[in-house]
């Protein structure tokens, strides 16, 4: 028997490049590929990239940049570029940078087969389609093998609200939702290797509309025939927009068993003025409105949200206006964002905020998420929390998992495995992570 080719895959950006990583090694696998922890070693060499912030290109061609010598060594190596660069920059990649032999887009990359194939030819290959076909249909189905208890499952890619700023629109193109049976089926093979909980992926995942057996399905509809799956505990979602939690989803929260209280909804800034700038097509008020039913619905949700700081023409007022509405909320978790400038977005053509202020805001807004985020993870000590374990932790007999509320937790010299669902009592809180027994 031939050796197996290696295949090195580095992954950038979202959730759903990992995802999207998985199921191109696994289309690999059939070319014979196994995959690599090194470049090194690697036969192929694939960098699935992230364009939603200008730093994260110019890494890519830096890391590109970097494997000169690894190909000098190894002429038969193929690089390739997957994931929105490859979508959004083209064969404008291979024009920058020579030795990349593969371009593919997020929505063609079933086709990766062929176009390895072809790079074995001598030849480069290219695909930034956005094919009629589904990806999904055309990839082969999912190993068997086990895996570890989390997995993610895409069910929505694309988005259609253009927010000012963004250009997820233009790289991953218009909202499309799978076929829900396609969708369960996948869940049903992901539980039988092992899988306990689901992150159901999508730009704009509450918008899911996929076709059920009674026509379109809403993702509360999903999530209901998710919950009937048997050995599957915990089901998560991300990212949502604020328009698109509807009542049975906000319900969803309420009365669903395995769906977490844990729910990302970002709401990008608190002014009025720069929310209708970015096309939010929402307000603060509105948004805050919301939350106040997703709580009522589910007391204890966590809350978890995204930022931009320094959009076009934003002023001190407007800056204050978001710490306003993150002294509010009080969220759980928080990822800030300064503002980066995208060719093509209407907000490129905007009056740009002086680079210092808006370093200035982007510490003073994380200092307070920071605050928050640890003020509710030391609020766990002496609560009970179920926690999903996944892996050794760093010291000897420790094991570490997550609690519902997405909290690292480890325990101590417990008899517990990875793919167990244990009670556990927190006694502590670390820098970032909870401490606990079980009970
Ligand atoms: N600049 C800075 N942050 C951005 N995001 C999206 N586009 C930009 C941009 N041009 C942030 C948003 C989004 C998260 C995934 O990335 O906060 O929710
Ligand atoms: Fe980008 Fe806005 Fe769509 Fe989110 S909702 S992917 S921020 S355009």
């Amino acid at each position: 028997m031939s050796e197996p080719k290696k295949l090195f895959i580095k992954t950038y950006g979202c959730q759903m490049n990992v995802y999207d990583s998985e199921r191109m090694a696994e289309a690999l696998g059939g070319q014979g590929y196994v995959e690599t922890k090194s470049p090194d070693d690697a036969d192929m060499i694939l960098l699935n990239t992230c364009h939603i912030r200008e730093k994260a290109a110019e890494k890519v061609y830096s890391e590109l940049g970097r494997f000169k010598g690894l190909k000098a060594d190894k002429p038969d190596l193929k690089i390739g570029v997957a994931g929105c660069v490859a979508q959004a920059e083209g064969e404008e990649i291979m024009r920058r940078q020579p030795l990349v032999d593969l371009v593919v887009g997020p929505q063609s990359y079933h086709r990766l087969p062929e176009m390895e194939a072809k790079t074995r030819e001598g030849e480069k290959a290219l695909d930034t389609d956005f094919p009629e076909e589904d990806k999904f249909e055309k990839l082969k189905n999912r190993p068997k093998a086990k895996r570890g208890p989390t997995a993610f499952l895409t069910v929505q890619e694309g988005c259609d609200k253009f927010c000012a700023f963004c250009v997820v629109p233009y790289t991953r193109g218009a909202e499309v939702s799978r076929p829900a049976d396609r969708i369960i089926r996948e869940a049903q093979d992901l539980v039988e290797r092992g899988v306990r909980e689901i992150t159901l992926l999508g730009q704009n995942v509450n918008a899911y509309h996929g076709a059920g057996p009674n026509g379109d399905m809403t993702l509360a509809g999903l999530i209901w025939e998710l919950n009937k799956v048997d050995g599957l505990e915990r089901i998560r979602f991300t990212t949502s927009h604020p328009n698109d939690m509807d009542d049975a989803l906000i319900e969803a929260h309420g009365t669903c068993d395995k769906l977490m209280p844990y729910l990302h909804l970002p709401v990008q800034s608190g002014s009025d003025k720069i929310l209708k700038r970015m096309n939010r097509s929402h307000t603060a008020e509105s948004y805050l409105r919301l939350i106040e039913r997703i709580r009522d619905a589910r007391p204890d949700i966590l809350m978890s949200g995204d930022f931009i700081v320094g959009f076009p023409e934003e002023t001190d007022e407007d800056f204050q206006a978001t710490l306003d509405l993150v002294e509010e909320v009080k969220y759980g978790y928080a990822y800030s964002f300064k503002y980066s400038t995208r060719p093509g977005t209407p907000a490129a053509e905007r009056p740009q905020v002086d680079a210092e202020v808006a370093d200035e805001r982007l510490q003073r807004l994380q200092a307070m998420i920071t605050r928050h985020q640890r003020e509710i993870q030391d609020s766990m000590v002496g609560q009970t929390v179920s926690v999903l374990f996944e892996k050794p932790g760093r010291q000897t007999g420790q094991m570490v998992g997550k609690s519902e509320y997405l909290h690292a937790v480890h325990v101590s010299d417990a008899d517990v495995l990875s793919g167990d669902l244990h009670r556990v009592r927190i006694k502590s809180s670390g820098a970032n992570s909870l401490g606990g027994e079980l009970v």
